[in-house]
C-alpha cells in the first residue's frame, strides 16, 4: 500500500496518470463525466490530493469533505474560478492551477475564431457541403479583412499577451486596455493603453483575455455593445460570465456588432437561447487549451505539483502562497 492517495476526478492524459500511479494510490473517476457535488463529496473523502477540473465546483462542502487529510486540490487549468480560493486557504488546503503551458495555445485559438468569424469559414463550409456552390460569385460570403485593421485586447497577461504578439503579420494596429498599464508589453509591440470605451469604440476586432473576478463579470454588456462598431467582431477564450450572453444573442441579432466567436458561455454548457441560431457567430466548446501537447503538458503540470507537496517542496504554481507560509 503507497502512503499517499490522489483521487483525479476524470481521466487525463495518461503520463500525468503514470506519474502519479507510480508513487501514489491512485483512483481516477473511470466515467468520461463531470461528477455530482454528491458524489464529489464522496469520493474526496480521506484522501491526501485531489487532481480537479474547471468543471468541479471546490466550494466549501468538498473542502470539508475532504477534511484535514487533504493537503492539496490541483487544479488542471489556467483559471481557478471553480475552487473557493478563501476557503481552502482558510483550512490550509493548497491549490495550483496550469499556467504558461497552454498561453500560446489559448491564443491560437482565439486567432482561429478571429478568422472563422472575419472570413466566415464555417458557414462557407456549410454552404459548400450542402451542396449549394454554383460557381464563383461576386458577392459570395463577403467577409471582413484582417491585415491593416485595429485589434483591441482586453487584458494582458499570458494570453492575453500572447494573442496581440501574435498580430504583428498583419500589420494590425494594436490597443489595449488593463486594470493598470503595462509598459514592457507597450514596448514589445506598439500596443496603445486606452479606456475601455474607447477600445470598443474605435477596434475593428476585439478579444477579451480576463480572468473571471466580481469586477470583469458582465463586462461586455448592452451598453458595450451600443459603442462598438456595426463592423465589429467579438472574440471571447477567457470565461462565459465576462460578456452578458442576452445582450450578446440580441446585438448579433439586431447587427450591433458583425459577428462574434465564442470558446465559453455564460451557463457552461447551457447556450443562451438563439445562439445557435445565428450565423454569425462562431461557438466552439470550450476547447482553447485542446491540443494533445498542451493537455498532456497541464496534466504532467498538475501531477507535478501533487508529488512536490507530497515531497514537502514548493509547488510551482501556487494559488495561495499564504498556505505555504504557515506549513514552512
Ligand atoms: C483554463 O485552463 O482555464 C482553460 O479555460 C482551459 O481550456
Amino acid at each position: 500500500m503507497k502512503e499517499c492517495n490522489v483521487y483525479v476526478t476524470r481521466m487525463l492524459p495518461e503520463p500525468a496518470m503514470e506519474l502519479l500511479r507510480q508513487n501514489y494510490e491512485v483512483e481516477i473517476n473511470p466515467d468520461d463525466r463531470v461528477l455530482t457535488e454528491k458524489e464529489l463529496i464522496e469520493k474526496v473523502k480521506g484522501r491526501d490530493a485531489v487532481l480537479c477540473l474547471l468543471t468541479d465546483t471546490i466550494n466549501e462542502k468538498v473542502l470539508e469533505a475532504a477534511g484535514p487529510t487533504c493537503k492539496i486540490f490541483a487544479n488542471y487549468a489556467v483559471g481557478y474560478n471553480n475552487i473557493d480560493i478563501k476557503a481552502a486557504t482558510k483550512r490550509g488546503t493548497i491549490v495550483t492551477n496550469t499556467p504558461g503551458v497552454l498561453t500560446n495555445t489559448t491564443a491560437d485559438l482565439a486567432w482561429s475564431l478571429l478568422f472563422a468569424v472575419a472570413r466566415r469559414i464555417v458557414e462557407s463550409d456549410k454552404y459548400t457541403r450542402e451542396g449549394k456552390y454554383k460557381g464563383w460569385a461576386p458577392m459570395l460570403l463577403l467577409g471582413r479583412d484582417i491585415t491593416g485593421k485595429t485589434l483591441g485586447v482586453i487584458g494582458t497577461g499570458r494570453v492575453g499577451a500572447s494573442f496581440a504578439r501574435k498580430s504583428k503579420g498583419f500589420e494590425m494596429k494594436l490597443l489595449y486596455n488593463d486594470i493598470k498599464r503595462n509598459k514592457e508589453f507597450e514596448e514589445e509591440t506598439g500596443a496603445t493603453y486606452v479606456d475601455k470605451e474607447t477600445l470598443l469604440r474605435k477596434s475593428d476586432f476585439v478579444s477579451i483575455h480576463v480572468p473571471l473576478l466580481p469586477t470583469t463579470k458582465h463586462m461586455i454588456g448592452k451598453n458595450e455593445f451600443k459603442l462598438m462598431k456595426k463592423s465589429a467582431v467579438l472574440i471571447n477564450t477567457s470565461r462565459g460570465p465576462v460578456i452578458e450572453e442576452k445582450a450578446l444573442v440580441r446585438a448579433l441579432k439586431e447587427g450591433e456588432i458583425w459577428g462574434a466567436g465564442l470558446d465559453v458561455y455564460e451557463n457552461e454548457p447551457a447556450l443562451e437561447s438563439g445562439l445557435t441560431e445565428l450565423d454569425n457567430v462562431v461557438i466552439v466548446p470550450h476547447i482553447g487549451s485542446a491540443t494533445v501537447e498542451t493537455r498532456t503538458s497541464m496534466a504532467l503540470m498538475a501531477a507535478k505539483n501533487i508529488k512536490a507537496v507530497f515531497k514537502g517542496e514548493t509547488p510551482l504554481q501556487c494559488i495561495n502562497r499564504e498556505v505555504l507560509r504557515k506549513i514552512s
